[in-house]
């Protein structure tokens, strides 16, 4: 696989057909690392579309990570209603108390080293805020990475080193989203439209005429 042209066209695809969500911009149209954590804290178990509104109700209530950390936990929980798994929200106001404390981390053991932040967020995190080359591996990355490959039992650990070897270097954070965003909306799980898809010359998956095969459903 050309790597280097996978690459350059998922990025260039982002730029041009990413999805417009409220975590992607902040005060002056930079990165909020703040709004960039409470969002994949969120979107560890709620869907993009469900979760947009919540976040949006969220920052609403607590704009500031000093917002969220003075308030009483009652006031957090009612703003997470709906959201499910209220532990969530606790680690939330946990780790904002050290954030207010110790300020905001630069790289992803500052993250992974708080309440509720997994290898995945820490890793979402620090690629999206602090611009480190982490790459994300979630259901979205697995799917797209295994069609691309052409990988029928893609294991976690496959499925984080074809992540590494792809990631973008330069922007690991867009990146990052690429993959998601192109997992949501062109390679889905049933009928993928690989007409729009900005690496259908390069599929695997494609090219054996069955896309949607990729990957089995995981037996158990
Ligand atoms: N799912 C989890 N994090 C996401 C992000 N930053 N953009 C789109 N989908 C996501």
């Amino acid at each position: 696989t050309d790597l280097p042209a996978v690459r350059a066209a998922l990025l260039a695809w982002f730029d041009r057909s990413g999805r417009a969500l409220p975590w992607r911009v902040g005060p002056e149209g930079r990165r909020d690392p703040y709004r960039v954590w409470v969002s994949e804290v969120l979107l560890q178990q709620t869907q993009v579309s469900r979760g947009r509104v919540y976040f949006e109700r969220f920052l609403e209530a607590f704009p500031t990570v000093q917002a969220l950390a003075d308030a009483p936990i009652e006031a957090v929980l009612k703003a997470w209603e709906g959201c499910g798994y209220y532990a969530r929200a606790r680690n939330l106001h946990k780790a904002a108390g050290v954030l207010a404390r110790e300020g905001i981390p630069a790289s992803y053991a500052g993250w992974r080293a708080l309440p509720g932040v997994g290898p995945y967020t820490a890793a979402a995190v620090a690629s999206l805020a602090c611009g480190e080359a982490r790459a994300v591996n979630d259901g979205n990355v697995r799917r797209v990475l295994a069609r691309l490959r052409g990988e029928l039992q893609p294991t976690e650990a496959w499925v984080q080193a074809r992540a590494d070897e792809l990631l973008d270097l330069s922007r690991p954070g867009a990146f990052n989203e690429a993959v998601m965003d192109l997992g949501a909306t062109v390679c889905t799980p049933k009928a993928p439209k690989c007409g729009e898809c900005p690496v259908s010359a390069w599929c695997a998956a494609f090219a054996s005429g069955d896309p949607a095969a990729f990957p089995a459903p995981k037996v158990r």
